[in-house]
């Protein structure tokens, strides 16, 4: 057991702590937020993440886990130190450290001896070096250990991890890291800083780019009558490609995605490499959000102007109720744009205040259906799926609906009467 701190309590800090609690080490999280600090200490997290509330709370009760305001007091007794702080993209693109640099300068003077800084965040590549040059103690080392974990399943890809990335300057200061990870059963790759720090954004391009080839895939499939899930069973099957991140969609989106894609161009660039691919890619998931659009448009005569449409699905994705850089509200803002009237339901939105007020929100996919010229599926929740679309065809002006996550069954839609269109299905 190890005596550590995670400093920012966000989506990566709170499952970081929780999971490290769970794990044995006796953990004390910070965060600025007064607020946030005082819910979890009743017992209470500020977001969705499955099986998290569980392990806090099971952290908090051996007392392995305790929370705290403010980095100073967490950091006095810990030998691990791990920065879980946001690094949000700038205007130009870069990524912003500014709350890293901040935390790092907090606390280097008073944390112990041999004590070692522990980067989560995703900063751009040679950020940890530069970090470890302006600390003032010798004694203190940096570590660039990047997380991979999907919001909703956070908890999940941190105790199952396919692999444990560590950067560091020297083996012995990997191997005290690496032993932090001793219960958890996934391959440590060691590395040195830059190279941990590169994996994190080749990772989140990679797989940004794996959900536009397919989306782009999926249009190709429309055009030549191929069925892209017949096409991603034989192209996942594939051990080099593998089957996941195969799934068409509106877009790819959330907090990281857009982020990291902007940042690794605009590193590159600042490098002397202009990666044209991860650019063509970023226009490509812009082009997909048109091409929703395009399919409503299709189905009512090239005029949303005036038209209710419903929106289902508002999150960037399923089984969160993040909204950043979601697609549907990428899709929501360009079908508003061409007059259409929105209304939205999604089960984990139920206030107006995050999303544009563009949109109204319904209390069921009922209230949303009823009246509307045409529906959209924008995010994959279960709920849609089930739903019993034989019923919802007599309360919608029109039945058409555009299944942008391919949830619904083709063939029992069409069946049922409804003018149905989907990405790449025949
Ligand atoms: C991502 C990375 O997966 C994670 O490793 C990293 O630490 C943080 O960023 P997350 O942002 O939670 O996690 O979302 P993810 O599940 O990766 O999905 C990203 C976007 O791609 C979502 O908009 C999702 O809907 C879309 N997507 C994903 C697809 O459209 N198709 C797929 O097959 C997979």
């Amino acid at each position: 057991m190890s005596t550590v701190a995670v400093i920012g309590a966000g989506y990566v800090g709170l499952t970081t702590a929780a999971c490290l609690a769970h794990i044995g080490h006796n953990v004390t999280c910070a965060d600025i937020d007064e607020t946030k600090i005082a819910q979890l200490n009743n017992g209470k997290i500020p977001i969705h993440e499955a099986r998290l509330l569980e392990l806090v709370q099971e952290g908090t009760a051996k007392q392995l886990l305790k929370f705290v305001v403010g980095a100073q007091q967490a950091v006095t007794e810990s030998d691990f130190v791990f920065l879980c702080l946001p690094t949000p993209q700038r205007g130009d693109g870069r990524a912003d450290i500014g709350a890293v640099l901040e935390v790092v300068e907090e606390i280097s003077p008073i944390i112990p001896p041999r004590a070692i800084i522990i980067n989560k965040s995703t900063v751009p590549i040679g950020t940890n070096a530069s970090i470890h040059a302006t600390i003032e103690r010798s004694d203190i080392a940096v570590v660039s250990n990047p997380e991979f974990l999907r919001e909703g399943v956070a908890v999940t890809d941190f105790l199952q991890p396919d692999r444990i990335v560590i950067g560091a300057m020297d083996e012995e200061t990997g191997e005290r890291v690496a032993a932090l990870y001793a219960e958890i059963n996934a391959p440590i790759v060691q590395v040195d800083l830059a190279s941990a720090e590169t994996i994190k954004y080749a990772t989140n391009s990679f797989l940004a780019t794996k959900v536009s080839f397919v989306n782009g895939l999926a249009a190709v499939c429309e055009a030549v009558g191929a069925d892209i899930e017949l096409v991603t069973r034989g192209l996942g099957s594939d051990q080099r490609i593998g089957s996941r991140f195969l799934q068409p969609g509106p877009g790819w989106g959330g907090s990281c995605f857009p982020k990291d894609m902007q940042a690794l161009v605009r590193i590159a660039t600042d490098a002397g490499y202009e990666f044209d691919l991860l650019k063509a890619v970023i226009e490509a998931n812009e082009q997909q959000f048109d091409r929703i659009v395009a399919k409503a448009e299709a189905l009512l005569d090239q005029d949303l102007s005036e038209k209710n449409l419903a929106l289902l699905g508002l999150t960037f994705k399923a089984h969160t109720d993040d909204l950043r850089n979601s697609p549907a509200i990428e899709v929501a803002q360009r079908l508003a744009a061409k007059g259409a009237i929105l209304t939205a339901y999604d089960p984990m939105v139920t206030s107006e205040s995050g999303i544009p007020q563009e949109i109204r929100l319904a209390a069921s996919m009922e209230q949303a259906l009823t009246d509307s010229d045409l529906a959209l599926v924008l995010t994959e929740w279960p709920e849609f799926t089930r739903a019993n679309w034989a019923r919802f065809i007599s309360l919608m002006e029109g039945p058409r609906v555009v299944d942008a996550r391919n949830v619904l069954d083709r063939k029992e839609m069409v069946e049922l009467g409804y003018l149905y269109d989907d990405l790449g299905r025949t």
